[in-house]
Order: C-alpha cells, then structure tokens, then sequence
C-alpha cells in the first residue's frame, strides 16, 4: 500500500516538506509506503484547454514537465496528500498548474482514494488554500482524510514549523486516519465490497 505526497513549493526542503515528513514518518511506522514528490522549481505550463488528453488515453499533451509523472505515480497510489505553501491566501500557482492538467488528463487515477490537503504559512490564508486543494478531491468521488484540527502548519523557515507543536500533532493525527481509512478499504475489499459505480451522461451547463 503506499501514499504519493505532493510537494508543492518552489523549497525542496523548506515548511511544506517537514510538514510531509511528519505524515510519511507516521504512514511507514504503520506500514505503508510513503513517497514525497517534490514539483520542481523550474517554470511549468499551465493548461492551455486544447481537449489533447480526451485522445490520450489518460495523459496530456505536454510531456516536457512532471505532469504525466504524476498521473503515472498516482495510478499506482492508493492514498493521497497534497502539500502547498500559501502564496496569497492561496495555494502555489505550480501546484494548481500540475494539478489542473494531473486531473484534467489522469482523473481516473483517484477515484475512490483517499486524500487530504495540508497547507505552510507564516501567517494568514491556510483555510482558503485547503479549500482550493480539497475541491480537487470532492470533484473525484475520492474520500477526504480529516484530523484533529484544519490541517495546517506554520512558518517561515522549516525550524519555525518544528516548533509548531499543534502543527505537527494534526500532521500525525491526519497520517494516522490516513492509514486507517486506507485498511478499512483494503479490508472492504478483502470481504468483497466494490466501489460504487457512478451514473454519467448528464452533463448539463445550469439547465440546459
Ligand atoms: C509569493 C509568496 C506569497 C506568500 N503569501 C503568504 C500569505 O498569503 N500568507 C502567509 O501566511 N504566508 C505567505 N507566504 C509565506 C509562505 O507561505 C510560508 O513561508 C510557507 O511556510 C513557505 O513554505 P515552503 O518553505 O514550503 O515554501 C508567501 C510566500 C511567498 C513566496
């Protein structure tokens, strides 16, 4: 069983990435396979719309960048937690990048997996960014991992967030029923439970 964590900051090693380490430490202790992805600091494309990937059979067009890695790595994850810095009250603009062509392309990689957002910042604009990641997961049936309190660090540089104490305890407390929810599926399946099969062919604009 393993878990691809996302990092989403230009920092290989910077707040975001201690706040994962935290939640792979805590997913291999139990068992699991845990692997930090880290997105890169070089310039990446946004999705430019084109429909390629409808013809692609799950990857998109641009195979310059990190994009069709990650829909490669998530097929073969059964759980997911993506890392953001805050930049603006929001998350990164690479990791939005990624993830719009990721999902728009590799959809199929996540439904019915599990997934949680976590969010660094010095100060202000977590809730809005976990909102922006979250909606990723509500759009593809995947199920979202909680913890003990919105799932958030804080600091400017990773000491800051090593002294963040409440930070790092719902970082474990996220990997934890992480982990759980992870056996409950693998469990369900084991005694024959199926994932539910969605209804599609309405795709309407408002009403119409
Ligand atoms: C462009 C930019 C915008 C930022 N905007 C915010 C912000 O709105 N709120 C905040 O608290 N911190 C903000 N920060 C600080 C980072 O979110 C914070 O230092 C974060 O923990 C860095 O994580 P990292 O080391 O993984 O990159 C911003 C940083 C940058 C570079």
């Amino acid at each position: 069983m393993k878990v691809l964590l996302l990092n989403g900051s230009s920092h290989l090693h910077g707040c975001t990435d201690t706040a994962l380490r935290e939640i792979a430490a805590v997913l291999e202790a139990a068992g699991i396979e845990a692997e930090i992805l880290f997105l890169g600091n070089e310039p990446v494309r946004d999705c430019t719309a084109c429909g390629a990937c409808k013809t692609l059979s799950g990857r998109c067009v641009f195979d310059d960048d990190i994009v069709n890695q990650v829909i490669a790595k998530a097929e073969a994850a059964d759980g997911f937690v993506f890392g953001s810095p805050v930049y603006y009250a929001h998350p990164s603009g690479r990791i939005l990048s990624i993830l719009d062509r990721v999902f728009y392309a590799g959809k199929h990689a996540f439904a019915h997996k599990p997934a949680a957002a976590i969010a660094s910042a010095r100060r202000a604009g977590t809730t809005a960014t976990l909102d922006v990641l979250q909606k990723y997961f509500t759009i593809s049936q995947m199920p979202v991992v909680s913890s003990t309190y919105w799932t958030m660090v804080h600091g400017k540089q990773p000491e800051d967030v090593l002294k963040d104490e409440e930070g790092l305890q719902t970082m474990r407390n996220l990997a934890s029923n992480m982990a759980w929810m992870l056996r409950c599926i693998e469990a369900g399946k084991a005694a024959g439970i199926q994932p539910p099969q969605a209804e599609s062919g309405a795709r309407t604009n408002f009403i119409r």
